[in-house]
């Protein structure tokens, strides 16, 4: 067995309860007559994380070649027309199954009825389409990433000493369920710091569509308001982070200032190497994409699994029967479980400028 970083817990709701078959045909959905399947995947974008054709794109091949059927995996390279379009595409071909990463839920929510009309089984994969009508809905647990986030910060302005840091935020986007659920997460550590006055609240932004060209300009302005005075950036992930590690360079704070992150990505890694990013939050990829192709392997046969959890989308009202994997924080000294987990290469992570500091961290 593949050696994961998952908590057992998390392993064990996979290989016992989490996907058992329970074929109760009572209530026939969308993609329930056994057929041959093809399973259509639409990406959201490739700028606002690394993961989506790094990893998911990757992870997700491997998964379908493994259970051998037919795939088409595609990225709407935030484009709402042409995510519609790729999933008319998709549905016209025939796919059993549409797996979709929304851009928003209303986009999102108009192709997953769209395909239900026609037959075809849905899976929100990642974000939770609010107000949609996806049958599954695999992530991970969002809210305990924003809460390791939280924590990180914590720890590492503690090891800095810093008295009564301001602490500044740059969220998601606004219209991805999952930065909310990460903002709950870290505002669960950070708002009872800012409360008792422990630490000071500076400025806050989401940031649009997770563009992180745009998060440097947003940074740049909150590090003027504050007037140079940020003590800890909480940045929902790595890409954020860099592009707050960016403007920190510029004024010589890098280093100095804990930034978080998420997805470990490589140039995430890169920067906790090197001293500038605090953290980040791994999220085991190839255990999403194998739990989201289970399911997608399932409907098209006509099985409905029971995942054992369900997640109620606020807007809908719906308990979605939902798959929720284990986040785990990542700091300088377990870089090499994300490397033993196969996630990046060493290769990637330890360039020539990082290869001290990978010997220093361990990573053999
Ligand atoms: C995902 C993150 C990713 C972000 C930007 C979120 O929905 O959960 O892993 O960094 O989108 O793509």
């Amino acid at each position: 067995m593949r050696k994961g970083i998952l908590t057992i817990a998390a392993v064990g709701l996979l290989a016992t309860g989490g996907l058992t078959a329970c074929n109760d045909d009572s209530s026939p959905e969308a993609g329930s007559s056994a057929k041959t399947p093809k399973i259509g995947v639409i990406l959201p974008d490739s700028k606002s994380s690394a993961r989506w054709e790094t990893a998911d794109r990757r992870f997700l091949e491997e998964a379908f070649k493994s259970a051998g059927v037919q795939y088409d995996i595609q990225n709407a390279q935030n484009d709402k027309t042409a995510f519609q379009t790729i999933a008319d595409q998709m549905i016209t071909s025939g796919v059993t199954a549409l797996m979709i990463v929304n851009l928003d839920s209303g986009t999102g929510k108009a192709v997953l009825d769209k395909a239900k009309s026609q037959g075809v089984a849905t899976i929100d994969y990642d974000r939770l389409t609010l107000g949609g009508s996806a049958q599954y809905y695999v992530s991970f647990d969002n809210e305990t990433v924003g809460k390791l986030q939280g924590e990180g910060l914590s720890k590492c302005l503690t090891e800095k000493g810093v008295k009564n840091p301001v602490v500044a935020y740059l969220n998601g986007s606004p219209t991805d369920n999952n930065a909310t659920l990460f903002k709950a997460g870290y505002d669960s550590v950070l708002k009872p710091k800012f409360e008792s006055k422990e630490y000071t609240k500076g400025p806050e932004d989401s940031v649009p569509a997770w563009d992180n060209a745009q998060a440097t300009t947003i940074f740049e302005q909150q590090l003027t308001t504050a007037k140079g005075k940020i003590d800890g950036v909480l940045a929902a992930n790595d890409g954020l982070g860099n592009a707050a590690i960016s403007i920190l360079k510029k004024n010589n704070l890098n280093g100095k200032v804990p930034v978080t992150g998420q997805d470990a990505s490589t140039e995430g890694l890169q920067n906790i190497l090197a001293g500038d990013q605090c953290m980040t939050v791994y999220k085991a990829v190839r255990e999403e994409a194998k739990a989201a192709s289970d399911l997608a392997v399932a409907l098209a046969k006509g099985e409905r699994k029971d995942t054992g959890q369900t997640v109620k989308d606020p807007e809908g009202g719906r308990d979605v029967p939902s798959v929720l994997l284990t986040p785990k924080a990542i700091y300088k000294d377990n870089i090499k479980d994300v490397i033993a987990d196969g996630y990046v290469t060493k290769e990637a992570v330890c360039t020539a400028a990082f290869a001290k500091a990978c010997a220093d961290a361990g990573i053999s």
